[in-house]
């Protein structure tokens, strides 16, 4: 469908016709057939090198030249904001949502779940999920409150954005930065997975310490697609996210008219089963840390605004312990999807497309099935095979939508009742 360029935050130069490219500056006098020039701006202008991000666009039309927006009132279940009373410090866990029985598109299919702090904070992270069955026809959606990172549970996606057209599929994931505008299309008649909308610094690679220079997510399978434009001077909306809520316009031509651009500010797609996961060859489960693929720094030394953490097929082979994940309670707060298979921790009730929320200091681990399984488990090697779960782990916790709050499963807690008591000598 399209051609990609391998690596993370390379500086990246593509055009899509000949010659509409600068040579040697961003800015000329006059561009190459009367095209505009863009800066499109991911971190502040100062942020230090190593961290700045931004791409020059080369467009037919400047962005600026549009109609003022009014409020977008269809997407009922799309950034209604989070509930107002007291959260109760409950565990919680969703059942997958239905795909919709009438024709909605992306937009219209988005279902905000939780979120922790307002965007205009510039920190933080909301957890949507889409359940479409039609291509977004003559509009295009665009966030301004963060970046959008796609992880698809079924049905593969096809967005066009400004800056290229990407494919993902059910075991990848796919990134749009934060103000490109995109279409998504359904090449397989529906879809649905889940939206990591991340308002705060932009996703990086996490660093890798005695890991060394090689493993988790590698750099070079990251693909950034090449430069595409469509020529449309047909009627197109935009619906824009700013400041938690929906806002629309319409243009009177597409605005993926970029022609040519170059930058490191850019969407991406990476295929989940690429990561290089690394593990215990002794004893003991490592920290799930050990399995972050992404990461967005909040301003604490090694407390994450926004963590994403992957748990793929892996070997198990740690002697005389208990494999699966421990009980803990974390100062972090933890959203958890799953995208194939089965999660090592839950034996039931958390199915591909659901989603679970453990906030700060809420105790979970293994529910009674998994946690009496793995207490008797022969401790020969084996290998977790066919599944793929998630974690999007943020130093804030989580506050439900009044949608989500109100469709949680009621008997979650269940899953950790009836655990026999400890036998104490004498
Ligand atoms: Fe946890």
């Amino acid at each position: 469908m399209s051609d990609y360029i391998p690596g993370f935050g390379n500086h990246v130069s593509t055009e899509a016709m000949a010659g509409a490219l600068p040579v040697g500056q961003n800015a000329p006098q006059r561009p190459a057939f009367g095209l505009y020039t863009e800066q499109l701006s991911g971190t502040a202008f100062t942020a230090p090198r190593h961290e700045n991000r931004r791409s020059w666009l080369y467009r037919m039309r400047p962005t600026a030249d549009h109609p003022p927006y009014t409020r977008y009132e269809w997407a009922k279940r799309f950034a209604p904001g989070t509930v107002d009373q007291p959260l109760a410090p409950n565990r919680l866990r969703w059942d997958p949502l239905p795909l919709p029985q009438a024709p909605v598109d992306l937009i219209d299919g988005m279902t905000t779940m939780m979120a922790n702090r307002e965007p205009a904070s510039l920190e933080g992270v909301a957890l949507h999920i889409y359940a479409a069955t039609k291509d977004m026809h003559g509009r295009v959606f665009v966030d301004a409150d963060g970046e959008l990172l796609f992880i698809p549970e079924q049905g593969r996606l096809e967005l066009f954005t400004e800056l290229g057209r990407i494919e993902v599929s059910p075991g990848q994931i796919a990134l749009v930065p934060r103000g490109v505008r995109f279409r998504a299309l359904l090449p397989d008649g529906s879809a649905r997975g889940y939206v990591a909308e991340n308002h705060g610094s932009l996703f990086r690679l996490p660093d890798l310490g005695p890991i060394g220079a090689n493993g988790l997510a590698n750099p070079r399978d990251f693909e950034t697609p090449v430069a595409w434009f469509e020529d449309r001077d047909d009627p197109c909306e935009v619906v824009q996210k700013f400041l938690g809520s929906l806002w629309t316009t319409t243009l009177d031509h597409s605005p993926l008219d970029v022609v040519a651009w170059h930058g490191n500010l850019t969407p991406w797609r990476y295929d989940l089963d690429r990561f290089n996961t690394i593990n215990t060859v002794s004893f003991d489960h490592p920290d799930p840390s050990i399995f972050t693929l992404l990461t967005s720094p909040s301003t604490v030394p090694g407390r994450a605004n926004a963590d994403v953490v992957i748990f793929p097929p892996r070997w198990m082979v740690a002697e005389h312990s208990f494999r699966p994940p421990w009980f803990h309670r974390n100062v972090m707060s933890e959203a958890m999807g799953l995208i194939r298979g089965a999660y090592d921790a839950k034996a039931e009730g958390f199915a591909p497309g659901g989603l679970s929320l453990h906030n700060m200091m809420s105790g979970h681990g293994p529910d009674v099935a998994s946690w009496k399984a793995a207490s008797e488990a022969d401790l020969a090697p084996h290998k977790i095979e066919g599944t793929m779960a998630f974690m999007v782990e943020s130093c804030w916790p989580y506050t439900p939508t009044a949608y989500a709050l109100d469709r949680a499963q009621p008997d979650y807690d269940a899953a950790w009742a009836d655990f026999p008591k400890a036998r104490l000598p004498g």
